[in-house]
């Protein structure tokens, strides 16, 4: 893997390595997606949500990057470019055989329905099949998150099967769809470096 870029471009957005100077904006971010975000993803400790357990996480965070074990991008709209408006990480990137890491996602539920998740997760396949040098990448997904499962299809997820009451999510253990997207072109018989 190479030295992390900092930042990657798209059409319509910037999109930035967790950074503790960006706490203000994503204390926000999850302030205002709390309620509509509650129903897909695990519940928080109230410190994701103030600025001082941001600038806390956003540290972690830029430590694990350069650390190699985790990759995560903030998206800013270039007309808004001071206000974060989603986040994309991927996971537990685990190295040698396995080569993997698990994918999240979240917009701003203002922003959702403009192709805007679509545009940067298409950037950050390109840099985790490319520079990161993953053979796959997992999402799993509630059966219920018909807009999640619609936006993997799009990008060429596959479905692998059902893991059953799989995370503690919105007051009870909650089945996910398993999905997964292989590298592009990387032949069968390719060890990984
Ligand atoms: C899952 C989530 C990221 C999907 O966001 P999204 O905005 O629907 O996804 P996309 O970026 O692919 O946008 C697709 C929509 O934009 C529309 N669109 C508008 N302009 C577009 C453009 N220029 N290019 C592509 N699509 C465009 C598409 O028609 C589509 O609309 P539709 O769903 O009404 O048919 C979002 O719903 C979310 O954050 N949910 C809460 C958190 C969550 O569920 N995270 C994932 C847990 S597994």
């Amino acid at each position: 893997m190479t030295a992390p870029p900092v930042e990657l471009l798209t059409a319509r957005l910037s999109l930035r390595a967790s950074d503790p100077a960006l706490a203000e904006t994503t204390a926000d971010y999850y302030r205002r997606n709390r309620e509509a975000h509650a129903r897909w993803s695990p519940p928080q400790a109230d410190a994701m949500f103030s600025v001082d357990g941001q600038r806390e996480r956003l540290a972690g965070t830029a430590a694990a990057i350069g650390a190699g074990t985790l990759v995560g991008w903030w998206l800013f709209a270039h007309e808004a470019p001071h206000h974060a408006i989603g986040q994309i990480h991927l996971s537990q990137i685990a190295r040698g055989p396995f080569c993997n890491a698990m994918l999240g996602y979240s917009i701003d539920a203002a922003h959702e329905g403009r192709g805007l998740m679509r545009e940067a997760l298409e950037a950050v396949l390109a840099d985790a099949f490319g520079r990161v040098g993953l053979h796959r990448l997992q999402a799993n997904v509630r059966p219920e998150n018909l807009r999640s499962l619609a936006l993997l299809q799009r990008l060429g997820f596959e479905r692998e099967g059902l893991a059953r009451e799989y995370l503690f999510i919105d007051g009870g253990w909650r089945d996910h769809v398993m999905t997964a997207k292989r590298a592009p072109g990387w032949p069968a018989d390719r060890a990984p470096t």
